[in-house]
């Protein structure tokens, strides 16, 4: 296996929904690479695709969904059409997913503790009482206070923050190369927000885990992922580096999202400063417009942007942007 081979590809990846109406393109020709260790993020208005994009990855797609295109490659080998025996083996092992309530994440009547030893019985074959022990040190890495005691506790009896540190407990427990997590932070305050974040950021560095970030919330990608892609409807409309996306928008969409970001400063100069938002909702899957899904809502769309769907177009620094009219 080359050293160089990415981690994850994801490779024009086509998602439909079926309905009595027939079946319609959730998500479409959605391609990324994740190389191990790297920090990608995915951000998008709700509905636009993000957790179905990541579902499938976790080979966890079920009806109305289903995969109709395009291939999952871990570390070279697709895995896209495994048997659900060999995806069960993967997910925890080598790919493991944190969501936005861990509250349904969570047995709730088993103790923390005892859901973390889990783990290491199923994936490393470890004896129990080893691996209750294991959860005991998974929870401290964690930094839940009185690791031992809480191991014994009933997912009821945690905060939101301390469910979640748990959650990462479970998700790290066998070492996975690659941790994806869908809106971690979303159901929390925003200081725990933060210590989670920071926990997460911590922990996969010193274990060289990559992440797959999922928000809608760009500030809160760009500050964990090195990578941005944006999806809109359906579709990437932008892949940048985090440090570049904020001066550099291309898309009109991301130009919308960045401008419609808290900037520092800002909000101490004006307190509680209306942000700019970007006109319009997201269109509903059964009714996506031809061409750049995009186009209702763009201040630049021209008459191409209703005929033709535009490609993905490098632009040579690494970036690529979905746009008729970008820049
Ligand atoms: N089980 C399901 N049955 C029917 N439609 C679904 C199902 N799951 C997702 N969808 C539809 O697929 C599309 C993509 O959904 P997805 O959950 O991936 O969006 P998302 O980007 O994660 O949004 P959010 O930010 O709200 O989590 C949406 O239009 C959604 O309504
Ligand atoms: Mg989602």
């Amino acid at each position: 296996m080359s050293i160089n081979m990415p981690l994850l590809q994801v490779e024009n990846l086509h998602l439909s929904l079926t309905t009595d109406a027939g079946s319609f393109p959730a998500v479409e020709g959605v391609s990324f690479e994740i190389a191990r260790g790297e920090t990608v993020g995915l951000v998008g208005e709700s509905g636009c695709g993000k957790s179905i994009t990541a579902l499938s990855i976790m080979g966890l797609l079920r009806h109305p969904l289903g995969l109709s295109g395009g291939t999952i490659k871990l570390t070279g080998q697709e895995i896209q059409a495994l048997p659900a025996s060999e995806l069960r083996a993967l997910r925890g092992k080598r790919i493991a997913m944190i969501f936005q309530e861990p509250m349904t994440a969570l047995n709730p009547l088993k103790p923390v503790g005892r859901q973390i030893a889990e783990m290491f019985v199923l994936h490393q074959g470890a004896s129990w009482n080893e691996a209750e022990k294991k959860a005991v040190d998974a929870l401290t890495q964690v930094k839940v206070p009185a690791p031992a005691r809480r191991a014994k506790d009933y997912p009821h009896q945690l905060s939101g923050g301390m469910r979640q540190r748990v959650m990462i407990a479970i998700a790290l427990a066998c070492e996975p190369d690659l941790l994806i997590a869908d809106e971690p932070t979303t159901a929390l305050d925003v200081t725990v927000q933060a210590e989670i974040v920071d926990l997460m950021k911590e922990l996969c560095a010193a274990r060289g885990t990559a992440i797959l970030m999922i928000s809608h919330d760009l500030g809160l990608v760009t500050d964990i992922c090195k990578r941005v892609c944006v999806m809109y409807a359906g579709r990437i409309v932008e892949q940048q580096d985090s440090e570049q996306i904020f001066n550099n928008p291309q898309h009109p969409y991301t130009q919308g999202l960045v401008a419609s970001l808290p900037r520092l400063g800002m909000r101490a100069l004006h307190g509680r400063r209306k942000l700019t938002e970007i006109a319009g909702v997201v269109p509903g899957i059964t009714a996506y417009p031809g061409g750049c899904r995009f186009n209702p809502r763009c201040n630049r769309a021209t008459e191409i942007c209703k005929q033709v769907v535009p490609e993905l177009e490098p632009l040579g620094d690494g970036s690529l942007v979905r746009c008729h009219h970008h820049g």
